[in-house]
């Protein structure tokens, strides 16, 4: 039996893995620790709050004092706790660098303190800056640090602490960099979600620059396997890149959610584009695969048609976060071309 701290665990990766593990590991303990940000959301929680094995604490990853008391009897910690909008960091960078780089310095001390068995951390592609579109490149394990956005500078930043206290103190980590995520619980300012809510309430999607940026994306229940094998088979000081081997441009993705929910090509419109936006991202996930034995289970279409499923089934979920705060953050964000 082990008893895991999962940091960022009310936002939207963090809940589906909860949910994940106590389904596939109902003997362990989860604590989450979360500060509950704008995105972090215990409603996506409700079904296990009553499980015995399963307890949350508010807290901020770069509060020393709390985190400290909540890693007592810890023995593996996954941090998932993170800002992790892209746009909102060109909007506002401090929040990224509170949370992502001196947060995830603070975590990592009380790791060491706390002499935890495993310190994973989880991480992104974007850390690898950007692709050709006309290449068939890939990230791998060994591709350079090339952060262009505040977020994956931010992210990239973490990184190299989570590596440095492996190799300076000897902290069990590892760590994975995952492709974009999508699934239920995703907070509707990122593409897929976004798409998805604004057509079933009638609006525009809006599209950045020529909407042929290109994307890796996985559903997230398949990110929660390869955090799984990671934890059971991955070795110490390793990184692992996490994604399915395909990639879409985003106009793709957007008609894609159209047809599945019936709407009209209309509802596309073209917006001001995102500054210093990455063109590509694909990664290569042969590592995990051959290594540890991974595989996605879910088929993009497929799992596109359970998330759009998923939206349109819980509709109380997302309209209560399109509040005055998300209406305010979109007039900020959104210039139509
Ligand atoms: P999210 O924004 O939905 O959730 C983040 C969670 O962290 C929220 O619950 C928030 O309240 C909490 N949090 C923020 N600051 C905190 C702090 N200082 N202390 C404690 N908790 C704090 O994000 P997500 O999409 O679930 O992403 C989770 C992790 O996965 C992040 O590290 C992100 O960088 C990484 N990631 C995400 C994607 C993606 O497509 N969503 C892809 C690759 C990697
Ligand atoms: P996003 O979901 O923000 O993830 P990331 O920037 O971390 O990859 O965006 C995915 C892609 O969709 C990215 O190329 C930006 C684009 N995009 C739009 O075209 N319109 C939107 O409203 C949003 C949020 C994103």
């Amino acid at each position: 039996m082990s008893k895991l701290l999962i940091t960022g665990g009310a936002g939207f990766i963090g809940s589906n893995f909860i949910h994940y593990w106590l389904n596939n590991h109902p003997d362990d303990q989860i604590v989450n620790y979360d500060k509950l940000t704008y995105s972090g959301n215990l409603e996506n929680l409700k079904d296990v709050e009553s499980n015995k094995n399963y307890s949350f604490t508010r807290g901020d990853i770069a509060d020393a004092k709390k985190i400290s008391k909540a890693l007592e009897g810890i023995d593996t910690v996954i941090n998932f706790a993170a800002e992790s909008h892209v746009d909102r960091s060109i909007l506002d960078p401090a929040p990224f660098i509170l949370t992502n780089v001196v947060g995830t310095q603070v975590l990592l001390d009380a790791a060491r303190d706390a002499k935890v068995k495993r310190f994973h951390h989880i991480s992104t592609d974007e850390v690898f800056g950007a692709l050709q579109l006309d290449s068939k490149e890939k990230f791998t394990e060994t591709t350079p640090y090339n952060p262009r956005s505040p977020y994956a500078a931010s992210k990239a930043a973490s990184d190299h602490l989570v590596r440095a206290y492996f190799h300076t103190y000897g902290l069990p980590v590892t760590i994975s960099n995952c492709a974009n995520n999508f699934g239920p619980y995703h907070y509707p300012e990122k593409l897929i979600p976004l798409a998805i809510t604004n057509i079933l309430e009638g609006k525009k999607v809006p599209v950045y620059g020529d909407g042929l940026y290109v994307r890796e994306w996985l559903y997230v229940e398949d990110h929660c396997s390869g955090i799984e094998k990671v934890l059971e088979k991955g070795k110490v000081g390793e990184t692992y890149l996490i994604g399915i081997d395909m990639d879409l441009p985003n106009i793709e993705i957007i008609t894609k959610i159209i047809k599945l929910l019936g709407a009209s090509d209309d509802l596309i419109e073209y917006v001001k584009d995102r500054p210093g936006h990455d063109r590509r991202y694909a990664i290569d996930a042969a590592k995990i695969k051959k290594e540890l034995g991974w595989k996605p289970r879910y088929d993009f279409d497929e799992a596109l048609a359970l998330t759009v499923k998923w939206y349109q089934n819980h509709q109380d979920w997302w309209q209560k976060l399109k509040n005055k705060n998300y209406e305010d953050y979109y007039k900020k964000q959104y210039i139509i071309r």
